[in-house]
């Protein structure tokens, strides 16, 4: 269903190094109370490039969505209460609402 970051990270010819230099984000998270968390819960492993990328086409249903199945699927180390604030926080500056 979601070929479009990773068709855009072939183009780039950045497909490998996206994960294996995880630390070296392109994107500067936009500033906001859960900057941090999402910084710490989202950057272990695949930078935050990600959620730029995605931005065009995620609303809020979207980004919860991809929030679960990162901890479901991925086994993102996520707090429960961390869910909420960083779904809000991704609608807000990399969603479409
Ligand atoms: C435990 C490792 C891990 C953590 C932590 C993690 N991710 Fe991911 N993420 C992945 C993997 C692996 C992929 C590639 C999935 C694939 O190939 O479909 C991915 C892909 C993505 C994508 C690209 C779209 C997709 O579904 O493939 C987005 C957006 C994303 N992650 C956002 C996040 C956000 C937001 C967080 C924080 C809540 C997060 N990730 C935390 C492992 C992780």
């Amino acid at each position: 269903m979601k070929p479009l970051p990773w068709v855009s990270l072939v183009l780039l010819g950045l497909g490998p190094l996206a994960i294996a230099r995880a630390d070296e984000s392109q994107l500067q998270l936009r500033d906001g109370p859960e900057a941090a968390t999402v910084r710490a819960s989202c950057s272990a492993c695949h930078s935050v490039d990600y959620i730029g990328m995605n931005s065009p086409f995620m609303n809020r249903a979207a980004w919860e969505a991809e929030v679960r199945k990162m901890i479901k699927v991925m086994g993102a180390p996520v707090r429960e209460e961390d869910v909420a604030p960083i779904v809000n926080y991704l609608t807000q500056h990399y969603g479409i609402e």
